[in-house]
């Protein structure tokens, strides 16, 4: 029987209990573990049709992905080197950031629109959705067997940066990362607890 067919059924089959498993080991995975190839532009479209299904209040929809191809990594890593000029840094700093650019196989940028003229909407709802969003991207990307990181860092602030890729109202959210994991993602601290959840009594925190 098929994943699809016993989505819906209450006891899950083994076949979606693997799925939940597997789930369960996406752990981040930094570019010095990541070789190639990044995802292609199948796979990269494929991750974002599962953001897609982010709980979205009021349908509007308040992220984009930009992929960053190969060939358009030098671009971006004079925008990095400018930005860290901008910043202040010394020469040996501005090298680190163009350096940046190159970071991990296949390179993906978060843009957010998060609007301030939807009275139903308050802004936290928005930032909800773009969060479920990159973790439904991330999901995608670790269940097609890749490894990814989100990566903010100055950059994303950097003006140059933020005009390449932002139209006005929108943010440069995070840079995701993602190849193939040179070795099996981890867990970064411990993860036995689980303290996020409880069942509410009235009366009670
Ligand atoms: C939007 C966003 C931006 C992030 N930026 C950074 C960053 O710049 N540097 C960093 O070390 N971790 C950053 N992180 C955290 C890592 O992506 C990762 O979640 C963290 O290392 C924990 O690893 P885990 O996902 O395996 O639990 C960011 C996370 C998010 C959601």
């Amino acid at each position: 029987m098929s994943v699809l067919e016993t989505a819906t059924s209450a006891e899950p089959s083994a076949a979606v209990s693997e799925m939940l498993d597997l789930l369960g080991l996406r752990y981040s995975v930094g570019p010095k573990h990541l070789a190639l190839p990044g995802p292609n532009a199948a796979q990269w479209a494929r991750a974002a049709d599962l953001a897609l299904r982010a709980p979205d209040h009021g349908g509007l929809r308040p992220f984009r992905f930009v992929v960053v191809g190969d060939g358009q990594r030098s671009a971006l890593s004079d925008l990095f080197a400018l930005g860290a000029q901008q910043r202040g840094q010394g020469p040996e700093e501005v090298e680190r950031a163009r350096a940046r650019a190159f970071n991990g196989p296949g390179l993906a940028a978060l843009v957010a629109r998060v609007r301030d003229d939807v009275p139903d909407v308050p802004a936290h709802e928005q930032w909800v959705c773009v969060g479920a969003a990159l973790m439904n991207f991330m999901n995608a990307l670790h269940l097609m067997g890749f490894g990814a990181k989100a990566l903010s860092g100055a950059s994303v602030s950097d003006r140059a940066v933020h005009q390449a890729f932002c139209v006005p109202g929108e943010r440069l959210a995070s840079w995701i990362i993602a190849g193939c994991p040179k070795r099996a993602a981890h867990p970064k601290g411990d993860v036995s607890a689980s303290p996020v959840i409880s069942h509410w009594q009235a009366g009670q925190l």
